[in-house]
């Protein structure tokens, strides 16, 4: 029996489409501008200042590098020193750039969040100066990703505070090709960001404002207006018509009904079949009946991390005009322990015709993507499939903070996969998926179970997600549990969640495209 309220509050009518936090701005241009206070150099040497960093010495009498001495500061990747007065320069940050192979795209995009963190941005009004015409990079722009870096850095969430972070940064890259950095930037770039903090807006936002019409709403708003896409909504009348009962029986304990969200962006010719990018979008996961305990709960509201992620991707794809046809599938439920829920030990039917037994109410993530990708396989008949989810806490213990879990039916597919993540600055880690993973989810009474008898947990989720795959089918698991929340900062990310995802999909999107 379930009673819905009607007029719920609507994010979207907030106006959570526009981020509320302080904004930052960008600007390119090829001699360095005399009205700036403030001034960030990049160091390789401390005994050979070149660049920006030579000209202040000179003009400052040597004083530059008598307090890079007296500071002992070394030019290691990411090192940073702030100093005051030097010469006519009000306020100098120096940042260590040293790199023996040359900085990766990556690497210049973590310098430029190191700026960002460094000067602490988001609390007060920058005014600053960047100077990189001494970086040593193969990257033809690298202005562009010190900017990117800045912009993927430089975000709160404040919504929930009565004060708010209103400091605007006004960033000036001094650069020699500036005109090109700046179309680099402006035309792409920079939506990759925009759709990195989409991401941590949907998956940071508790769950009560968060469920699975919320999650709709915000994306509709934040996507109207955006050429070539059609969103389209499943709605419970929807889901039972295609007999997804996985979807609805993890949705049915919430009065939040589940929905499945699909943005469909055509960005390439009719015949060219679609990427297709599935994520998992739990708008809470109590583990259901199968509940979760108390320590740590509150961090599931961030357990649509792969959806948000699937958003954002196609959010950047779409606005920088790909050429590709990408499809981004989200199935959306709220995981709640009620006289309505699904219990352990129940059956349900798959839109696959797959019946699958519950050993645990809280294996929920691999029951909504079971019916999400064969629907999209299904109707959308795509050329590769990629799904990604925070799916086990098993993925996290193996791999840590440095890897995203990989799992692939051909190991070159992951090896692919761990390339386009070297590119992207979000890594990932094969796991294996074997067929005694499969013989774990036997079922006595269903064709199979949802969780196996404990170990390896991540391939045991991919084997479940496996079983909805077609076997010929290009197609990439990626368990996102253990690296997108993090628990402190780092140079592109304020703590929480971090939007993981979001530049891995690009770059494979990119790889892919035409
Ligand atoms: N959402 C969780 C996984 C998770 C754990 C995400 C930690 C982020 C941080 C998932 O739904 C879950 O509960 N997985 C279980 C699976 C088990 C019941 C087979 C897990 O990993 O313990
Ligand atoms: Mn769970
Ligand atoms: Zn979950």
């Amino acid at each position: 029996m379930k009673l819905k309220s009607l007029a719920v509050f609507s994010l979207a009518m907030l106006g959570f489409s526009s981020p509320l936090f302080a904004k930052a701005s960008f600007e390119f241009i090829t001699s360095a501008p005399s009205d700036k206070k403030l001034h960030v150099v990049f160091i390789n040497d401390v005994s050979h200042l070149d660049g920006m960093s030579q000209v202040l010495d000179q003009k400052s009498g040597g004083q530059l590098s008598k307090l890079i001495q007296l500071n002992k500061f070394t030019p290691e990747k990411g090192n940073t020193l702030h100093l005051q007065m030097i010469g006519t320069v009000g306020s100098l940050l120096l940042i260590g750039s040293q790199d023996k192979d040359g900085l990766s795209a990556p690497e210049l995009q973590d310098l430029g969040g190191k700026i960002a963190s460094s000067l602490s941005s988001t609390a007060e009004s920058l005014d600053l100066a960047v100077h990189v015409e001494n970086l040593e990079t193969a990257e033809a722009l690298p202005s562009a990703h010190i900017a990117y870096g800045y912009h993927l850095r430089h975000y709160s969430f404040d919504r929930y505070k009565t004060k708010k972070s209103e400091g605007e940064s006004d960033v000036t890259l001094v650069t020699t090709n500036a005109v090109n950095a700046a179309k680099l930037y402006n035309s792409d770039l920079a939506y990759i960001a925009q759709g990195v903090h989409l991401t941590r807006d949907l998956a940071t936002e508790p769950g009560k404002n968060m469920y699975p019409q919320a999650f709709v709403d915000v994306v509709k708003a934040k996507f109207k207006g955006i050429k070539n896409v059609d969103i389209d909504v499943l709605d419970m009348r929807d889901i039972k018509k295609l007999k997804m009962g996985a979807l609805e029986g993890v949705g049915q304990g919430s009065i939040n009904d589940p929905r499945l969200l699909v943005i469909n962006y055509r960005g390439s010719q009719k015949t060219d079949a679609p990427i297709a990018l599935v994520g998992k979008g739990i708008t809470f996961d109590t583990g259901g009946i199968s509940l979760k305990k108390n320590e740590g709960m509150w961090a599931m509201k961030s357990d649509l991390a792969g959806a948000a992620a699937v958003a954002g991707t196609l959010y950047a794809s779409a606005q920088r005009g790909e050429n590709v046809n990408l499809i981004g599938f989200m199935p959306l439920a709220e995981n709640m322990p009620s006289q309505d829920a699904i219990r352990p030990g129940d059956v349900l039917e798959t839109m696959k015709g797959v019946s699958i037994e519950i050993i645990s109410t809280d294996a929920e993530g691999r029951l909504i993507l079971a019916d999400a990708v064969y629907y999209a396989q299904q109707k959308y008949r795509p050329k590769m499939l990629l799904n990604i989810a925070t799916l086990t806490g098993s993925a996290g213990r193996a791999l840590s903070d440095e890897y995203a879990a990989v799992i692939t039916r051909n190991f070159e597919l992951s090896q692919k996969m761990m390339d386009v993540g070297k590119r992207s600055g979000e890594n990932v880690w094969p796991l294996p998926l074997h067929p005694n993973h499969f013989k774990q989810i036997e079922s006595p009474i269903a064709d199979i179970k949802n969780s196996g008898a404990g170990n390896p947990g991540a391939s045991i989720g991919a084997a479940v997600v496996a079983t909805f795959i077609d076997e010929d089918l290009p197609w990439i698991h990626l368990d996102i549990a253990g690296v997108d929340w993090l628990e402190a900062d780092i140079d592109v990310a304020p703590k929480g969640s971090q939007g993981w995802g979001v530049r891995f999909m690009d770059q494979l999107v990119r790889d892919n495209s035409k």
